[in-house]
């Protein structure tokens, strides 16, 4: 039995002293009837769990049904849909032109918005493409216009939606909210940065404008309604060569992983310039921000938020602290790396909405560092007050003489404060019932040496741990951590493969997990977790799914099973918690060509190839998902 299981397993047992540590101090309630309260609202969905499996559907536990709400190509305005089977086979201009007003491709995060006078919106953002099986015998380089008409499937869609009748959704083609940002939208660069030397560009000499965000992965949303997405492997879309940069530049993207070897897939840089790093060195700093949508005003630009760093963002979660500040939580999600929070310097201001326009552009940004003894402390590294930034004075002398660069490098300066190197942090994100903060470390098979906040070397299942702030209080410094889950099979032959529920060995009856990707929280608590990795040879060579975990019982359950290739996405609940909806992202991929698919969900008879979507799950009997 490998070393980390009994620190795990006396790590985790005693929820009891984890609440204890962790809510001392909250005000006027004695530890044991908070504990109370906690487990008391923590009832466990009653459904029957499924297990994975690699069939070409979608699984759910009996007394559930889905339906589409929309695909890769549906028209957002009146004008026809993207013709994909065309796509497939030639693209031309007018695809190129049409892909503008259509859902994009590789739907990930998906938000429900209530707007004005009953209406509700989805926000859906579309990662990345995969030309392999976009175009009928790519090889590996796009001409022009499948180069332009992926980058017009990359961004974010807003689109109005409708209950049907008999259960369901559907989008209303046509709407005004309906909305399409791409990677060529001008969005403005707000913040501390505005106008930093190394923000600015020969398109953009001020460094005001960035045409597009690109790899949008997860979100969030504001109190105030707007929407955080997040631009995570941006790197991808950088290519050319590095030897004419100057030693400062060039070192700053190598250490994001500019330029990228998969740039040919995508060749934005073969036909803009701005993407080629001999012609523009500095386009590629105007990536892997924060970036904030107003879904209810669609001629407000996007705003690429500086003061919340620049990193490969999973995911930006907000949560208010009792003194009105607002606090956001971002994983960065690339193998030893780290886990952030920003907190406002100003307060939420529910009154009046569009005061709060802005309010992510001054405060302090920290990284966290866990320690051995399962506490932690959250490390300032820049505090920004107007348009100055602060730095931590323990940084070294570049930061101090540039503080930009605690933004534009915030790897760097985690780096430089010592903060905890974690397995590829995704989501991030505060559970309103538990009022704790739940972290997913999706894997990292190139961990040798193992701490304890990654107690797995060659972690391959991927795990989730959970922070319990001071005083249950977001804005706090310092916190306790423990690990309620380290994903895996409950009868795996070797340790660092096997299934443990806050320590504790599980049995057969327990659904095998991997690769915890994105996290929704039910009235309940109840955690649930979309996965991205079960297809791996080396993990469970099944479909990735949706699981849920009850906090208060540790019971475990899988409540959806994807279609081979997909991974699933952008877990979130309407706001009746009667509709839980979900992206299946890149069905098929894994296939070379279309020519040997394992799927073509979601199996319209025109369809060439599978076309990643977004679907609604309910009971019939109109019942809550977690009932
Ligand atoms: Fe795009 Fe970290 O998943
Ligand atoms: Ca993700
Ligand atoms: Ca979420
Ligand atoms: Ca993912």
């Amino acid at each position: 039995m490998g070393e980390y299981f009994g620190d795990i397993l006396q790590r985790t047992l005693r929820r009891r002293d984890f609440l204890k540590t962790a809510l001392w101090g909250a005000a006027g309630l004695a530890i044991s009837s908070l504990e109370e309260k906690v487990a008391l609202s923590l009832p466990a969905p009653s459904f029957a769990t499924i297990y994975p499996n690699g069939e070409d559907k979608i699984t759910l536990p009996a007394g559930f049904q889905y339906g589409l709400v929309i695909r890769w190509g549906d028209a957002l305005d009146n004008g026809p849909h993207l013709d994909w089977n065309a796509v497939h086979e030639q693209v031309t201009a007018a695809m190129v032109e049409r892909q503008k007003h259509c859902f994009g491709y590789n739907c990930d995060f998906v938000g429900y918005v209530e707007a004005p006078r009953g209406r509700r919106l989805l926000v859906v953002n579309h990662e990345y493409t995969n030309p392999e099986l976009m175009f009928q015998g790519f090889e590996g380089r796009p001409n022009r216009w499948q180069a332009a008409l992926q980058r017009e499937a990359h961004g974010l869609s807003v689109v109005e939606i409708r209950p049907h009748q008999q259960g369901g959704w559907h989008y209303v083609q046509g709407s005004p909210y309906n909305r399409r940002i791409t990677g060529s939208t001008p969005c403005q660069i707000g913040g501390p940065l505005q106008g930093h030397p190394l923000m600015c560009t020969q398109y953009d000499p001020q460094g005001r404008l960035v045409y597009g965000t690109l790899n949008n992965c997860a979100a969030g949303k504001t109190p105030w309604g707007t929407i955080l997405t997040c631009e995570e492997n941006f790197h991808s879309y950088f290519g050319g060569s590095e030897a004419s940069l100057s030693g400062q530049v060039r070192e700053l993207h190598k250490r994001y992983g500019v330029p990228s070897d998969r740039a040919d897939r995508y060749g934005f840089y073969l036909y803009e310039k701005r993407f080629n790093l001999e012609k523009e060195p500095n386009e590629s700093f105007r990536f892997g921000w924060v970036v904030e949508v107003d879904p209810l005003n669609p001629t407000q630009p996007p705003v690429k938020r500086t003061a919340l760093g620049r990193f490969r963002h999973e995911a930006a979660t907000t949560v208010i602290a009792p003194d009105g500040r607002v606090v956001v939580y971002m994983g960065d999600d690339a193998r030893f790396e780290y886990i952030y929070k920003f907190v406002s310097q100003g307060q939420y201001n529910p009154r009046q909405r569009e005061a709060n326009w802005g309010l992510l552009d001054e405060g302090t940004l920290y990284v966290a560092r866990f320690n051995e003894n399962l506490g932690g402390e959250w490390l300032p590294i820049a505090t920004i007050q107007g348009r100055k930034i602060l730095p931590n004075p323990a940084l070294p002398d570049p930061f101090q003489a540039n503080p930009g660069l605690c933004l534009i490098n915030s790897r760097g300066a985690a780096d430089a404060l010592g903060a905890t190197k974690m397995d590829r942090p995704e989501d991030v994100e505060w559970n309103p019932v538990t009022k704790t903060v739940w972290a997913a470390l999706t894997y990292n098979e190139r961990r040798t040496a193992s701490d304890r906040a990654n107690p797995r070397s060659e972690n391959v299942m991927g795990h989730v741990l959970e922070i319990a702030e001071a005083g249950g209080n977001p804005t706090a410094v310092r916190f306790q951590w423990q690990i309620p889950l380290l994903c895996g099979e409950p009868a795996a032959a070797v340790p660092h493969r096997q299934l443990l529920l806050y320590g504790q060995a599980v049995d057969k009856t327990v659904p095998a997990i991997s690769a915890p990707d994105n996290f929704a929280f039910d009235a309940r608590g109840n955690v649930w977790i979309t996965t991205d990795g079960n297809p791996a040879p080396s993990r469970l060579q099944k479909n990735d799914g949706v699981y849920v975990l009850n906090p208060s019982g540790r019971e475990f359950k899988m409540f959806l099973s994807g279609v081979p290739g997909c991974e699933i996405c952008g877990p979130e609940f309407s706001s009746d918690y009667r509709t839980f909806f979900c992206a299946i992202q890149h069905p098929g991929e894994g296939a070379k060509s279309t020519a040997e698919l394992p799927t073509r969900w979601p199996y319209d008879e025109k369809v060439v190839v599978p076309r990643p979507s977004v679907i609604a799950v309910w009971r019939p009997d109109g019942r809550e998902i977690s009932a």
